[in-house]
């Protein structure tokens, strides 16, 4: 029998004021759900009935009933309505966390890392492995456009050689954004990059010598892994928590017991974890690692694509002395192919400079120009909100659809930001086995043996969930399910 069930109370005006209507509304239906005042096969009233009752627009409630059917706990049925699902969803428990390594070790070639990004760039695989987000996500004809008014007004842009710590107005424009997020840097700390790789490896070289050991932590994101195996560094993996990031107690213990020159993590949105660090947490490794003298290197790459209403604050935030070497690009965010990038390397700005002479001299001022009329008057913060919740709805149907199609065992993240998801399989499964299986079909799998230096994560996946969802994403998910079924 469908029973409609009266909306609840009108929203709170003060609790209204601090989170956007639908997400407020969206939580509080949740709530009803989740404590069987709205039970499975009850239809929730209509968008028109729902709008009047709580005062909101009909864009508001749609927004709500989305989010509410993207988390699984309504579905539409045509010309009906919107109901409560059957069972609401329990998802699969969260990844373990790895065992803590004994001595630092050096980087091996690994050529699966190569090939993983070669196949992200054919489009005929399916993109599970990939790290690039699709380009429709971004605002490319406005930017093409401001980018042919800026060669139009000034073509000696393209005829003058480029050398240059970064386009002040852009500096500008970065440096007004961290103060807003609670770091307050200055535009002349910061060195405009090709991309955060560039960024990352100025820092990595500006603070270590060939067989000096990095913390980082386990999983990592390969780029690390690539970057410390051309400087003939060593990595120290520390424990990380899918939830809250990497292990305070396991960085204490490995810091005592080894001579690490840096540590280098990603305390915003992790990849491949997806992890998002508590700021007190975020406080105790900053004082931790100050009490051993050490230089930090920050990855906050994706530290604007946050779900929740307020933006995380980088670690910088926190930063009395200038060790963080805070460092991000606009490659996850706005323009992936300008791979325009930054650091704010504190207390080492100098060495940072000397060595963006030598390793390209500057960042193209075109691109930059371009970047900070967009960030000035194109726009941003709107593009910012319909990205965010495109990558959230991107990652709410993938965990759906993992919890759909993978089986009894499985566990995986559930990230609050970024785009990706860490997927541990039961013991038994290869994934080197199910990247082989798995590219028969045309898709493209990035197993976990590309996030470690050990013998790990062999059971383990990283899926990357930037692109649209789409029937062919879920037809490539359930393929995943049934391959590593084959493997049980
Ligand atoms: C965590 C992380 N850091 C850095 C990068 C590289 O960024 P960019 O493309 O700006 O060089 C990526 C790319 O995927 C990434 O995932």
């Amino acid at each position: 029998m469908i029973q409609t069930v009266v909306a609840p109370k009108p929203l709170s005006s003060a609790k209204a004021a601090a989170r956007p209507l639908y997400a407020e509304l969206a939580d509080s239906l949740q709530n009803l759900i989740e404590q069987g005042t709205l039970r499975p096969g009850h239809r929730v009233p209509s968008v028109r009935v729902m709008s009047r009752q709580r005062d909101v627009s009909i864009a508001t409630v749609l927004q709500a009933y989305t989010v509410l059917e993207n988390r699984g706990y309504l579905e539409a049925r045509p010309q009906s309505g919107y109901y409560v699902r059957p069972r609401p969803p329990s998802l699969a428990p969260e990844p373990r966390m790895a065992k803590p390594m004994c001595k630092p070790s050096y980087v091996g070639v690994n050529d699966l890392t190569a090939e993983v990004m070669e196949v992200a760039l054919n489009a005929d695989y399916v993109p599970f492995g990939s790290a690039c987000p699709h380009h429709s996500l971004f605002p490319t004809k406005k930017l093409a456009r401001m980018l042919g008014s800026v060669a139009r007004r000034d073509p000696t842009l393209i005829g003058r050689a480029g050398m240059n710590w970064g386009y002040e107005p852009l500096t500008r424009e970065i440096a007004r954004r961290y103060l807003q997020a609670g770091v307050p840097i200055a535009h002349d700390e910061l060195v405009v990059t090709s991309g955060a790789t560039e960024a990352l490896n100025l820092c990595l070289r500006a603070v270590t010598k060939p067989g000096d050991t990095v913390a980082i932590e386990t999983p990592a994101y390969f780029g690390f892994l690539e970057i410390i195996q051309a400087l003939n560094l060593r990595a120290l993996e520390i424990p990380t928590c899918s939830r809250q990031g990497m292990c305070t107690d396991a960085l204490q213990e490995a810091l005592k017991q080894n001579d690490v020159k840096v540590v280098m993590l990603m305390p915003n949105f992790h990849n491949p974890l997806g992890s998002l660090m508590p700021d007190e947490k975020k406080q105790r490794i900053y004082e931790l690692i100050a009490q051993h003298d050490l230089p930090i290197i920050e990855d906050d790459i994706y530290g604007d694509t946050h779900f929740g209403d307020v933006r995380p604050k980088p670690l910088k935030a926190w930063d009395r002395d200038g060790r963080v070497m805070l460092c991000s690009s606009f490659g996850k965010t706005l323009a992936p192919g300008f791979h325009v990038g930054w650091s704010a390397p504190g207390r080492y700005l100098e060495r940072i400079r000397r060595l963006k002479f030598i390793n390209t001299m500057g960042t193209p001022r075109i691109l930059q120009k371009t970047l900070a009329e967009f960030l000035r008057d194109g726009g941003y913060d709107h593009h910012l909100r319909s990205l965010r919740r495109a990558y959230s709805q991107h990652l709410h149907l993938f965990l759906q659809g993992m919890q759909r199609y993978f089986p009894e065992g499985t566990r995986f993240s559930r990230p609050q930001g970024g785009n990706y998801i860490w997927v541990e399989f039961p013991a038994k499964v290869d994934s080197l086995r199910l990247r082989k299986e798995a590219l028969k079909h045309k898709i493209n799998l990035a197993p976990g043996s590309l996030f470690t230096v050990k013998d790990r994560y062999r059971h383990c996946i990283r899926m990357s969930c930037s692109q649209p969802w789409s029937d062919e994403m879920d037809t490539a998910l359930r393929t995943v399910g049934e391959l590593v079924r084959q493997q049980l």
